[in-house]
């Protein structure tokens, strides 16, 4: 059984979580898209494990885990991450960590070129992350990118990378900000790279291989739906398809390879960064941050929180073909009264249960809530479905209507066995 597990917010919705929940029962784990914009966190045993690059089964013993080609790699960034990881007591060897040799190389100016955009573009900032995100997939669609592969041939990949730091350079000098030194560049990437070196392989034939040899693989989203290069709330999106497709291209196996797709959502909606979110509520956020929940694992910075929003959940479940949902922080609302669940978007007086692309719809969308009550409990150490209160139930169930997808998974806290399994529907 081949699983793809996608996010259905705007990230951050417990995909690392639920990842490795099912690494237990796989042989594989995948990285598809995305670089270490992502913040994945894992706690078992009383560790906590935040992964940005490296797939979330690394910290299982005797699990291959890949970074596919879609995947944009800081070769710096990586190794300060495998140190990270190392320093945690997890081994990190050739064998077990395979990066692929088409995967798109961050550079250090990628980086500070995606702070000067964010400044240039003042109040309508993206709020990305600043980890060169875009401007790495933007050359990369420019057909001017750098591969991993390209890094092999040292004498090309330093004519690239000097002319690569050449163009940035004339971009920050307008900003006056300090230039690179192309020799600087090389060094820094050069030292990463030498470290990497023994895990870059062609990696979609051992992929194909694992696929026909009957082997469970298991794909990891990052980012979510409305974060999507074309689903998302463009443009407050990052720079690739982080929906279940983006899986597909972004590894080189095929969708006949899929058999499910478990949708990550939150019980509620969290966003980072800017852009529209309906649902968004103070109140909800000052009470989860007052929790000391909801600051984000990348940066630190708060996220705002708000009410589950089904008009994004079912349109995400739509695009990503959710086959399953796995419902996290359910125990974030044990203590609440009362709960909203935002069924439509009000627009100029008409319904609408899907979002628009039209992006100026998204200022005058008024959310239609039902109110359902709260089930006033801790359900932190339920350790099965049948567990939960009964109002927990419920929600959940009116959740899956709404979305038009089952719940295979709910989330009653951040540890492994905090996940509980649903009864087949
Ligand atoms: P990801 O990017 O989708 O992997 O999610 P993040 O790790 O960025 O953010 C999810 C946060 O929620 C992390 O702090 C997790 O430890 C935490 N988390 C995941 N599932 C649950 C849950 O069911 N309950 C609680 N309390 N925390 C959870
Ligand atoms: P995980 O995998 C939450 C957001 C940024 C910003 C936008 C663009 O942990 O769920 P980028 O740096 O990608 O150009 O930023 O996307 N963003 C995320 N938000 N979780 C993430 O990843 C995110 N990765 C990017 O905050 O709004
Ligand atoms: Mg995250």
């Amino acid at each position: 059984m081949n699983t793809i597990i996608t996010g259905l917010q705007w990230g951050d919705e417990g995909k690392g979580k639920i990842v490795d929940y099912l690494t237990e029962t796989a042989d594989v784990v995948i990285r598809g898209q995305g670089g270490n914009n992502a913040g994945h966190t894992v706690i078992t045993g009383g560790t906590k494990y935040v992964l940005h690059l490296l797939p979330s089964g690394i910290i299982w013993d005797s699990k291959i885990n890949v970074i596919g080609n879609g995947v944009v790699v800081d070769p710096v960034g990586l190794v300060t991450e495998i140190e990270r990881i190392e320093g945690q007591g997890i081994s990190i060897t050739p064998d077990k960590l395979l990066i692929s040799d088409r995967a798109h190389v961050v550079l250090p100016c990628h980086k500070e070129l995606d702070a000067a955009r964010e400044a240039a573009l003042g109040e309508q900032k993206i709020g990305t992350t600043k980890r060169g995100i875009g401007p790495t997939y933007a050359d990369k669609i420019n057909r001017c990118g750098l591969r991993m592969a390209d890094l092999l041939n040292r004498e090309f990949a330093c004519a690239q990378i000097t002319r690569r730091v050449a163009e940035a350079n004339e971009v920050l000098a307008k900003f006056d900000l300090t230039l690179f030194d192309a020799d600087q560049v090389i060094d820094e990437v050069y030292t990463a790279f030498e470290r990497l070196r023994p895990h870059i392989t062609n990696t979609i034939p051992v992929l194909h291989e694992a696929w026909k040899s009957g082997k469970t693989l298991l794909f990891e989203g990052a980012q979510g739906t409305l974060l999507d290069i074309d689903f998302g709330t463009y443009p407050f999106v990052t720079s690739s398809n982080t929906t279940a497709g983006g899986s597909c291209t972004g590894t080189g196996l095929p969708p006949t390879a899929i058999d499910a797709v478990v949708g990550v959502c939150k019980a509620y909606t969290t966003r980072v960064g800017s852009g529209p979110f309906p649902t968004g509520d103070e109140g909800l956020s000052d009470y989860l941050h007052g929790l000391g929940r909801e600051f984000g694992a990348t940066t630190g910075r708060p996220r705002g929180c708000g009410w589950l929003d089904t008009v994004l959940l079912r349109f995400a479940c739509m695009v990503n073909g959710v086959t399953g949902l796995a419902v996290t922080n359910v125990d974030g609302l044990d203590a609440y009264e009362t709960l909203q669940i935002c069924t439509a978007y009000d627009i100029d007086g008409t319904l609408h249960t899907l979002p628009l692309a039209d992006r100026s719809a998204w200022d005058r969308a008024v959310p239609v809530y039902e109110s359902l009550p709260g089930w006033k409990c801790d359900t932190t150490a339920c350790t099965s479905y049948e567990q939960l209160p009964e109002r927990a139930k419920s929600y959940l169930a009116r959740l899956a209507e709404l979305c038009g997808a089952p719940i295979a998974f709910v989330g009653v806290g951040p540890d492994r066995i905090q996940t509980l399994v649903a009864p087949q529907a």
